[in-house]
């Protein structure tokens, strides 16, 4: 037996139609359509069970303030097609809109559907749904829910259908379950690995989907919750999946900013700007005057590259937001109001300091319009997963929606694959790997290769990573911390292949943008970090899976 295989004996196995590693948005709501077709579904969950009230969430999900960009039919203020403009527009030329489209148009079906889970939205007198606007958007389109706390509500809404489905049909939560490999057998998904509390554990199975959310702890401060630590682009690449467009790492424009703060940090919502917040520097100046015709509310790279260079000219930290002329900000805004009187400030002062703060990933593992990656049986849905719907620049309220659709249709996917025999894969230990510590990993990543990067910056990045030595995974977070080397190695090799400046990725040396607009795709092949032809892959995933 190799070294890093285990015994049979040694472990805990059970078999599943289904399993899910993640419980937001994509996550629960693959689980759930799933389970309702009546697949028998695993969900792993790297942190505790969910409790509402916990301080800390483990999901991104929860903490999405400004809420979900969506198109009712018959809204004569709106359509798909301006929709999908707008994420065309916000995309810098990287949104594919073959992909895209589909995505938009059934994302009322999607929001329907929860809603008739009992998720609730903000609703005016009439019992119509109120509406927002965010940056990038041509139209007040973004539906919320308690004001700014749209995630929470959606969080909500799944964890209570899972408990009542979880009453009657075949799904079952794991929490405390890192996963640790994606088992393979004869070029098929066989089922995952993983680790709860200590004891090493396997769940087989036809189809997994990889729901595991972003990267956000590659940087020092970052919106994201702790546990959004890039495992599922390390999975996925272990596994011989393909990743694209991993350089457009997405700074939120508004991020609160508190002095030498690390870890997860405040957001503050654009539908603050959109609200009439705006952005002044510490002169009380327009920070985005005669940036982009949309200002303040133009697309979140824009605003972002206008806050840095803000901060870069004034010699002062941070800018501020101007809240003075939103009416009873603390009823609108809650979320916002408690994040900030959190950090010892008051908002009812009116001027909340920011900066841009580490926020999404808008690339991922490379799938095709149903979540499938080019591993037959394995799927990626939410931030994770690269689908080509945000190119290279979200647009905003544009993830939960995409978490919705997918969730829906990596679950039609695992239901078409039932019956499939999982094969007896190998279960790898959580081995040797690469493992920077990780605020080593993420001051470097925070100097060099956050908003504006340049050859010099990232070489000195990629060095550092090639030199880092292999250590083994012996606790769950050495298990974060070398998915995070992983990733940071990825977007490094990406963005040093991006000779140009585009969408969230600003190459301080090639401030130009190409004519022609080519997504960057990434594999591990013979131990070895390949480039791969985007469109050639992508035309194999698009292959119907035997
Ligand atoms: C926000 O409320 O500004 C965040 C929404 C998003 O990231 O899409």
């Amino acid at each position: 037996m190799a070294q890093n295989e285990m015994s049979r004996d040694q472990r805990d196995e059970t078999r599943a139609d289904f399993v899910v590693v993640g419980a937001g948005v994509a996550g629960l709501t693959a689980a759930l359509r799933a389970a309702e077709a009546g697949l028998r579904v695993v969900i792993l969950t790297k942190g505790p069970a969910w409790h509402p009230d916990r301080a800390e969430q483990a999901t991104s999900t929860f903490y999405a303030q400004g809420g979900i960009a969506v198109v009712e039919p018959g809204d004569p203020t709106d359509s798909v097609d301006l929709h999908l403009a707008d994420t065309l527009g916000a995309g810098a030329g990287l949104t594919d809109s073959r992909i895209a489209r589909p995505i938009l148009d059934d994302g009322w079906s999607a929001v329907s559907g929860l809603i008739g889970w009992g998720a609730e939205f903000d609703r005016g007198p009439g019992g119509d749904l109120l509406r927002t606007r965010e940056g990038g958007h041509s139209v007040r389109r973004i539906i919320h829910a308690g004001g700014d706390a749209t995630g929470a509500q959606v969080q909500r809404a799944l964890e209570r259908r899972l408990r009542a489905a979880s009453r009657s049909l075949a799904i079952t939560g794991h929490d405390d379950a890192v996963a640790t490999a994606i088992l393979r057998a004869n070029g098929q998904t066989v089922g995952v690995a993983y680790r709860q509390r200590g004891r090493e554990r396997v769940v087989h199975a036809p189809t997994v989907l990889l729901a595991t959310g972003g990267s956000g702890h590659l940087y020092a401060a970052t919106t994201n919750p702790s546990g959004a630590t890039a495992d599922g682009i390390a999975l996925a690449l272990r596994a011989g999946a393909v990743v694209a467009d991993m350089e457009f790492i997405q700074f939120h424009p508004t991020m609160l900013f508190v002095e030498g703060a690390r870890g997860r940090r405040t957001l503050i919502s654009e539908a603050v700007r959109g609200e009439g917040g705006r952005l002044v520097d510490v002169d009380g100046d327009p920070v985005t005057a005669g940036v982009h015709p949309m200002g303040d509310l133009a697309p979140r790279d824009v605003v972002a590259d206008a806050v840095e260079t803000r901060i870069a000219d004034s010699g002062h930290p941070c800018v501020y937001l101007d809240v003075r002329s939103i009416a009873d900000f603390p009823t609108r805004f809650p979320t916002v109001t408690e994040g900030v009187a959190d950090a010892g400030l008051d908002v009812t002062a009116g001027l909340i300091p920011v900066v841009p703060g580490a926020h999404y990933q808008c690339g991922g593992v490379l799938t095709d319009v149903d979540g499938r990656t080019a591993v037959p049986g394995l799927l990626a849905a939410g931030e994770v997963a690269r689908t080509g719907l945000h190119g290279g620049n979200r647009l905003a309220s544009n993830s939960l929606l995409e978490g919705l659709v997918m969730g829906r249709r990596a679950a039609a996917v695992a239901v078409g694959r039932r019956g499939r025999r999982a094969g007896e894969g190998a279960a790898a230990m959580p081995g040797m790997h690469p493992t920077m510590p990780r605020k080593e990993l993420q001051d470097s990543m925070s100097r060099s290769v956050a908003l504006r990067r340049d050859a010099d910056g990232l070489d000195r990045v990629a060095t550092a990573l090639s030199r880092i030595p292999d250590r083994a995974a012996i606790t769950d977070t050495d298990i974060e911390d070398a998915a995070l080397t992983l990733t940071a190695t990825v977007v490094v090799a990406a963005a040093r292949a991006r000779t140009e400046s585009r969408g969230c990725h600003t190459r301080i040396d090639h401030p130009h943008t190409d004519p022609q607009a080519r997504t960057r795709c990434f594999g591990w092949l013979d131990g070895e970090l390949t480039e791969c032809d985007g469109s050639e892959t992508i035309t194999r995933i698009h292959v119907p899976v035997p």
